[in-house]
C-alpha cells in the first residue's frame, strides 16, 4: 500500500487523521503505519462504531433458565466412551488452542503457555497440552492435529517455545500455529487511536477472532483435509484439562451437537465463569460480570444453585458448524481502557482515566447460532484450575497443588501412597489417566 492508497481508504472512513504527522514521520515509519493501514478493513471499522453506537450494555439476561446439564454414569458413560473412542481412532478429532491472550493479571512477561507450571520440573503449560495430545493419540494409534492460535504479541515467542522443547515430542507436521487479528482502539465517537505519531493502537481481536483467524490462515481447510470433524477447544491458563476426552467426544457426536460444553459446579455463588442460559429453544453464555446478585445465589427446587453449572471454556464443535459460523459477523464487545494517545503536536499522553475503546470478540457468541448444543457435567477438581492471577484464588500456587492432588489419587488407586510434602509431576506421555498408572505399575510388579 502507498501513501495514496492509505489516503484514500480512510478518507473513505472518516479516518484521515492517522495521517496526521505523516511528514514528521522517518522512512520506516512511514512504512510500519502503511502496513498497519493495510491490514485495516473499513468493514471492520464500521463494525467498531456500531459497536460503540449500541453502547457497551450486556443483552438482559433476566428471563434465562438453566439448560439441561448430563452427567454420565454406567451405561451411557460406557456408550459415550466407545463412540469417542472410535471418533479418535478414526482420526476425526483435532485440538484448538486459544493462547493469544495477554496474561496480564499473572503479570508474566511472555506468552501464558510458556509460563512454567511443572511442579517439580517448572515445565511450561504448553508442554502439559501438547504431551497429552501426543498420548491420547498414540493410545488409539491416531494423529489429533494440534492448532494453536496466538497473537502478534506472542506468536514467534510461542513457537520458539515450541521449537526448543522439540515440539514436545509432537511431529511438527501436525502442529499448526495462526495468528488472530488486532483491532485499532477508539475514542468514545469512532476515531481511530494514535499511541504514537507514526503508530495505530491495536489490540488483539478476543478469543472470538479464532473463526476469522481459522479462515484466513488455512486452519480451517486443513482440518477438512485431514478429515477432521470434531474439534476439542481449550484454554492456555488450564492444565487440568483432559484433551479430547473420549467420553466428552463421544455424547458430542451421540447427541449430533454442533456446539457443546463441559460445565461444573460454581464453587461459590459468585465464581467468575461464563453460565449457560437458556432464552426459549436457545442458549446464551452470559459473563459473571452480567449475572445480578439474584441470579448468583437463586435456589433450585433441590436447594442447590439454580443457575449451578459454570462453563470452563472447554468445549467440542463440529468443524462443519466452525465453517458456517467464520463468515459470518460476531458481536464486538466493548473494553473502556486507558489508552496512550497523542496530542495534535503529536506528544505521547499516558492517561489517567479511560479514555478509549478495545473490542473483543467471544467464542462462546456462536453458542445460539447452533442447531444442537449438548453439556455435559464433570467435577472441577479433577479437570479446571486455572492460571489466572499471581496469588490467591486460580494462581500457580493453587494449580499445582491441584495437580498433585490429582496425581496423588491416580497413585493411590494404584496401590501407591505419596508422602506428605513430596513433590510428584507426572509426565502426560507416561500416564494419561489412573488407568495408566494401574498398568505401569503391574508391569512394574512383575519385573
Ligand atoms: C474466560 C471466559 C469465562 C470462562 C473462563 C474459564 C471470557 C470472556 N470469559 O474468562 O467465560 O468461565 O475463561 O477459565 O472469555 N485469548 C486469546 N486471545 C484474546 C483473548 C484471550 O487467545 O484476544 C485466550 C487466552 O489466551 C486464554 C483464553 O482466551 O487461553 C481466556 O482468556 P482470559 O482473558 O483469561 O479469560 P477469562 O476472563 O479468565
Amino acid at each position: 500500500m502507498n501513501y495514496a492508497e492509505a489516503e484514500k481508504t480512510l478518507k473513505g472512513c472518516g479516518q484521515e487523521h492517522v495521517l496526521a504527522f505523516w511528514k514528521k514521520l522517518s522512512k520506516d515509519e512511514r512504512s510500519s503505519l502503511l502496513a498497519q493501514i493495510a491490514k485495516i478493513e473499513p468493514r471492520s471499522l464500521k463494525l467498531c462504531r456500531d459497536a460503540l453506537a449500541k453502547g457497551a450494555a450486556a443483552p438482559d439476561s433476566s428471563a434465562g433458565k438453566a439448560p439441561k446439564v448430563a452427567t454420565l454414569k454406567g451405561k451411557k458413560l460406557a456408550e459415550a466412551v466407545a463412540a469417542g473412542e472410535k471418533e479418535i481412532a478414526a482420526g476425526r478429532v483435532a485440538a484448538l488452542l486459544v493462547a493469544g491472550g495477554q496474561g496480564s493479571r499473572l503479570g508474566y512477561d511472555g506468552p501464558k503457555g510458556c509460563y512454567p507450571i511443572g511442579p517439580a520440573t517448572d515445565a511450561p503449560l504448553f508442554y502439559f497440552h501438547a504431551r497429552k495430545i501426543l498420548a491420547r493419540g498414540n493410545r488409539y494409534g491416531a494423529t489429533i492435529p494440534f492448532y494453536v492460535m496466538t497473537s502478534e504479541a506472542n506468536n514467534a515467542a510461542t513457537v520458539k517455545c515450541f521449537e526448543d522443547n522439540g515440539y514436545f515430542g509432537l511431529d511438527p507436521k501436525n502442529v499448526f500455529f495462526f495468528t488472530q487479528g488486532m483491532w485499532p482502539g477508539m475514542t468514545k465517537d469512532g476515531r481511530i487511536i494514535l499511541d504514537a505519531p507514526g503508530h495505530i493502537f491495536m489490540s488483539p481481536d478476543g478469543h472470538g477472532g479464532l473463526l476469522a483467524a481459522l479462515k484466513r490462515s488455512g486452519a480451517l481447510a486443513d482440518m477438512k483435509k485431514r478429515g477432521v470433524k470434531s474439534v476439542f477447544f481449550f484454554q492456555v491458563d488450564n492444565p487440568l484439562v483432559e484433551i479430547a476426552d473420549p467420553a466428552f467426544i463421544g455424547y458430542h457426536v451421540l447427541e449430533k451437537s454442533e456446539y457443546s460444553l463441559k460445565l461444573c459446579a460454581k464453587r461459590d455463588p459468585f465464581e467468575k465463569v461464563g453460565i449457560p442460559m437458556l432464552f426459549g429453544d436457545r442458549c446464551r453464555m452470559v459473563e459473571y460480570t452480567e449475572m445480578t446478585d439474584a441470579q448468583c445465589t437463586r435456589k433450585g427446587r433441590d436447594g442447590r444453585l439454580y443457575f449451578l453449572y459454570g462453563s470452563p471454556a472447554i468445549h467440542v464443535f463440529d468443524r462443519a458448524f466452525l465453517e458456517r459460523e467464520a463468515s459470518k459477523d460476531m458481536p464486538l464487545h466493548l473494553a473502556f481502557k486507558k489508552i496512550p494517545t497523542v496530542d495534535a503536536k503529536g506528544r505521547v499522553e499516558k492517561p489517567v482515566e479511560p479514555n478509549g475503546y478495545k473490542f473483543e470478540k467471544f467464542i462462546f457468541d456462536i453458542l445460539p447460532n447452533a442447531k444442537r448444543t449438548a453439556f455435559l457435567a464433570f467435577d472441577q477438581k479433577d479437570e479446571f484450575s486455572p492460571v489466572k492471577n499471581a496469588d490467591g484464588t486460580d494462581s500457580p500456587a493453587t494449580c499445582k497443588a491441584d495437580m498433585q492432588a490429582k496425581w496423588t489419587k491416580w497413585l493411590a488407586e494404584a496401590g501407591v501412597t505419596v508422602k506428605k510434602g513430596v513433590t510428584i509431576e507426572i509426565d502426560p506421555a507416561y500416564a494419561l489417566d489412573a488407568a495408566d498408572i494401574k498398568r505401569i505399575g503391574l508391569c512394574l510388579g512383575a519385573d
